[in-house]
């Protein structure tokens, strides 16, 4: 078996199970690796005065995570910069947030072109090398530059937006030419598979090819959708553990003659947050009878605080929740409870356990994987209900849950009142077919689906121009 280099711009170093939290890409590539022997490699997390290219190694479990620090420059105009406010908003149908900065863009290239030099010396001949996420869409490039002939995949964790707002980067074309370098490209869903197909066929005058493969540039390659899913298993196990049992225990007591309403986002404006305290609120004014009877617990740990976006949501945020409870809120009860701290994965399973509904309403997202932990983390006997933005890449997948348009606070309020009211055979009948899917499309699969199809390509033995 080869082995598997994994890429990624955020790397966690292996915990002790339970302890990590969010992140979507994080905590699934900590999964797909813990079977694996192989490298995961990426940034420290942390800046020096200078780039020394040192790399860090620690080894754990079978897996050898090499990290290497950023210089400050990189950190501003990298990640802060190109990663985070040109490229996310973009992705996320936010032209309006984003911005549009040479020096960003020289930046994310620079990075990318050091990553590649730190990665060079580590990667043998049959290892499969896999980039993954809209940092490092240029590795592929500068991988093959210093003659890396291995088969190089990349996996998009983030929606593929419509062509049109591709279109509005400066040097976009060089941007998704630089996809052509990889073997195979993967999407969340079809949907974004297909967005970039029509981009690539009509700015580029590209092809599509039988088989999955696309031609643009002069060259070709396979692409593909691979829904990212969750270690279900290993998420039923910390169900069971001590930590989990607690928090759900202190949930369950505290909300006793109340239902409990839960969400869990990284304080981000794709969550559709302040929609969902819009929708929350409607959920009050439409309901006076059932006030006492909810719990609307907002977990909403900050994030990419030197954004000035996120500083803007996160303050928008504690004005609307603040002036909610100031409107509703009883001497010994309060509507919206909003945590902007961060918990580990044991304790928020126990509480989405606790919880009567799971509400996720991104406005954009690429997959969600709070949406399947969630699911994952019910009681089979008496499961809470799912309310899901139909514009999560999820909701492909998660058709029983109650889809709504999270634009629409009244929508939210209408699900919520189903979800309340909902009798306990609907909501085991739409869990179990749910959890079918969570279990069966899980992370192990989404891993081996993209490694083998990247194994079965052929390796480049021609040198690239
Ligand atoms: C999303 C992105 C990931 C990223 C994560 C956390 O899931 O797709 O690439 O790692 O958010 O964001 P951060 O900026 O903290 O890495």
């Amino acid at each position: 078996m080869s082995r598997l280099i994994v890429v990624s711009n955020r790397v966690t170093p292996p915990a002790a199970k339970g302890e990590e939290s969010v992140g979507g890409l994080a905590m699934a590539l900590a999964a797909a690796l813990r079977e694996y022997s192989g490298i995961w490699f990426g940034w420290s997390g942390k800046t020096t005065p200078e780039f020394t290219g040192q790399i860090q190694m620690q080894k754990a479990e079978g897996v050898t995570v090499a990290t290497v620090d950023l210089e400050e420059a990189d950190y501003q105009e990298y990640y802060n910069g190109f990663a985070n406010k040109t490229l996310w908003p973009l992705c996320h149908y936010r032209i309006d947030l984003a911005a549009y900065d040479r020096a960003f863009g020289e930046g994310y290239e620079r990075v990318n072109c050091r990553f590649a030099e730190t990665l060079r010396p580590l990667v043998e001949p049959d290892d499969l090398i896999w980039v993954h996420d809209y940092h490092l869409i240029p590795l592929g490039r500068e991988l093959r530059r210093l003659d890396v002939k291995n088969r190089i995949g990349f996996f998009l964790h983030v929606p593929w937006p419509a062509h049109q707002l591709v279109a509005t980067l400066p040097r976009h074309r060089q941007l998704v030419q630089s996809l052509f370098d990889y073997d195979l490209v993967g999407f969340q869903t079809e949907e974004y598979l297909q967005a970039f197909e029509e981009y690539v066929v009509a700015e580029a005058g590209g092809e599509r090819l039988p088989g999955g493969r696309l031609r643009a540039f002069g060259r070709t390659m396979q692409v593909g959708a691979f829904p990212i899913g969750i270690d279900a298993a290993e998420f039923a196990d910390l169900q069971r553990s001590p930590r989990a049992r607690r928090t759900h225990d202190i949930m369950a007591a505290h909300t006793v003659f109340r239902s409990l309403v839960v969400g869990v986002d990284r304080l981000d404006y794709s969550k559709g947050l302040e929609e969902r305290f819009l929708g929350f609120e409607r959920f009050l004014a439409d309901h006076p009878e059932l006030r006492r009877e909810v719990l609307f617990l907002q977990v909403a740990p900050v994030s990419r605080e030197g954004v000035e976006a996120y500083q803007e949501i996160r303050a928008r945020l504690d004005a609307l929740s603040g002036r909610i409870n100031g409107e509703y809120a009883d001497l010994d009860w309060n509507p919206i409870r909003y945590v902007n701290r961060n918990y580990r994965r044991d304790e928020l399973a126990g509480l989405y356990r606790a919880a009567r509904v799971g509400l996720v309403t991104p406005l954009r997202d690429g997959m969600n994987l709070v949406a399947k932990e969630f699911v994952a983390a019910q009681n089979p006997e008496n499961p809470g209900v799912l309310i899901l933005s139909r514009f999560a890449g999820a909701a492909n997948q998660m058709k029983e849950a109650l889809l709504i348009n999270p634009n629409s606070p009244e929508e939210i309020s209408e699900a919520l009142m189903r979800a309340m009211a909902m009798e306990l055979p609907e909501r085991i009948r739409r869990w179990r077919a749910l959890y079918e899917n969570v279990s069966r499309e899980d992370v192990t699969a989404w891993r081996d689906s993209f490694v083998h199809a990247l194994e079965g390509l052929e390796v480049r033995r021609t040198a690239l121009a």
